[in-house]
């Protein structure tokens, strides 16, 4: 058992899980990817530690970069503003593989899509550790999924509880 802060975790998805599920995909990647010099777009913060497991598995000719959406309330309307910070040109006729965490209930993808479409990417695809399909609201074709997920809360890997448990090995679910 783990705690953080007010809430105590359990193990979910061990660590071996973990790894060779990213290695299949991996391997996935580096056949449909050949010879097409994709650039993985890493959704901070949840995604880095995915990323770089992965990362290290492919063997095809390939760029990284890293993307933030930052959130803020407006204080002149009730609405949720959203930026997507570190976009450029880079991804100019190139294909690009979106790299999340986590797959809630699809509003941050959406927005992430729409935003990265603006520019003028040769293929969008995406790729997330985890999926709560049962979470949906906004449906979404996901091409690289690691583990399909109850509609739980988790931690590690990456993955926060108000910023705190990203350090830990595995998946955790809130007990
Ligand atoms: P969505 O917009 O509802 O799909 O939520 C996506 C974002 O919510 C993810 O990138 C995470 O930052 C966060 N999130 C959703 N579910 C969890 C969870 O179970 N643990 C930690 N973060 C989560």
């Amino acid at each position: 058992m783990v705690r953080i802060q007010d809430l105590t975790f359990e193990e979910y998805i061990s660590e071996e899980r973990i790894f060779a599920r990213t290695s299949q995909l991996a391997k996935k990647i580096n056949v449909d990817f050949e010879g097409k010099n994709p650039i993985f777009l890493g959704i901070l913060n949840g995604s880095f530690m995915f990323l770089s497991e992965l990362f290290k598995q492919i063997t095809i000719e390939c760029e990284v970069s890293f993307l933030k959406v930052s959130s803020y309330e407006n204080q002149t309307s009730t609405g949720k503003v959203r930026e997507l910070i570190g976009l450029n040109k880079s991804i100019d006729n190139r294909p690009v593989i979106i790299v999340e965490d986590i797959v809630d209930t699809g509003h941050t993808l959406a927005f992430i899509k729409d935003k990265i479409s603006s520019f003028s990417p040769s293929k969008v695809s995406v790729m997330t550790l985890l999926h709560k399909v049962a979470a949906t609201k906004i449906p979404h074709e996901l091409d690289y999924v690691g583990f399909e997920i109850d509609n739980i809360f988790v931690v590690g890997f990456g993955l926060d509880y108000n910023e705190l448990g990203r350090n830990h090995r595995c998946i955790l679910a809130k007990s």
